[in-house]
């Protein structure tokens, strides 16, 4: 199959999108897949051969025109947190030119990406709790002293549509809530101000492969840091991850049930993976957000999740583009 690796993208998640692709183009069977990674920048969309000066790609059909062959592809895997590749504007964009692609659809992406309207969704399953949160809007009115009133502190502060902790702070005393109110709204206009629950953070892959929902094993994120925040997810060391995590067998079949629910409740497609708490330990499951476009770089947590299912990165994506591309 020819197979369009598409990365890069136009927030500062990009980084991390770069890095994750090339977790993705290492482990792609050179047997099974003839692989071509585009940049999606904001200069344009480049297919960069080893070879040649980069090639820019037809957006009319999705296509690269190789020393006078038009290449056009069987399928996208979609290398590219945050915009425009996890809010649904590709896969919509996909859908028009009639092209799969491996992750969920537009209208799933687009409400994931929006943690307030996720939290709102998924807040029905059974024995799944969301924290009590505000959210409010850049060009609407808001007082600062109504949040005060309505959360109780310490308050995480959040940039609605973003991405690895990027504008996001911890407000431990009401004074810093107005630079952590600027802070957010600098990455975009909506933020959700969200009480802090204490307890034991988590977070979990969950995939359809061979027509089956699979839930891959927990992993346990500790930091020494006030919070998992993008230095300590992205610099080996700053953070503990342990897969599989030790969990009472009780809270583990708790934890599959919940998070297969909201897979299902958000009719997911691919890979996605659900960051939780656990309040008090093992206590109520409170959900924090789902990822549609989870990281897969080196050393993100879907890899360690899949080696710790004992598969192999390269059979575990060969299923993922069955399932989703065919
Ligand atoms: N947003 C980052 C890439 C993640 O969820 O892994
Ligand atoms: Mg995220």
């Amino acid at each position: 199959k020819i197979i369009a690796l598409l990365t890069g993208g136009t927030t500062g998640e990009w980084v991390v999108s770069v890095k994750s692709a090339a977790t993705i183009a290492q482990n792609l069977d050179p047997d099974k897949f003839d692989v071509y990674k585009i940049m999606l920048t904001q200069q344009g969309w480049f297919y960069e051969p080893a070879d040649s000066v980069k090639i820019e790609v037809d957006r009319n059909d999705f296509s690269v025109t190789l020393k006078g062959r038009k290449i056009k592809f069987d399928g996208v895997f979609i290398a590219i947190h945050g915009s425009p590749g996890e809010d649904g504007k590709l896969q919509g964009y996909f859908d028009m030119l009639g092209v799969p692609y491996t992750t969920c659809d537009a209208l799933t992406s687009a409400i994931t990406m929006n943690k307030g309207y996720t939290k709102a969704i998924v807040q029905g399953i059974e024995e799944l709790f969301v924290a009590r949160s505000v959210q409010i809007f850049k060009n609407g009115a808001y007082k600062t002293e109504e949040i005060k009133k309505e959360l109780k502190l310490p308050y995480f502060v959040k940039p609605n549509n973003g991405g690895s902790s990027i504008g996001m702070s911890k407000v431990t005393n009401q004074y810093d809530l107005q630079t952590a109110l600027d802070k957010a709204f600098n990455e975009d206009n909506q933020i959700l101000i969200e009480e802090f629950i204490e307890g034991r953070e988590f977070t979990v892959g969950v995939v359809k492969l061979d027509g089956k929902i699979t839930v891959l094993p927990v992993t346990e994120v500790e930091t020494a840091k006030e919070f998992f925040d993008f230095e300590a997810k992205y610099t080996p060391g700053v953070a503990t991850e342990t897969t599989p995590a030790a969990l009472k067998k009780e809270s583990r079949e708790r934890i599959e049930k919940i998070v297969t629910q909201v897979y299902q409740k958000l009719n997911c497609r691919g890979i996605v993976r659900i960051d939780f708490i656990l309040q008090g330990g093992e206590g109520d499951f409170y959900f924090i957000e789902i990822n549609t476009i989870p990281g897969q770089t080196a050393t993100s947590f879907i890899p360690q999740q899949v080696a710790a299912m004992g598969m192999k990165l390269n059979d575990f994506y060969t299923k993922l583009i069955k399932e989703t591309i065919g």
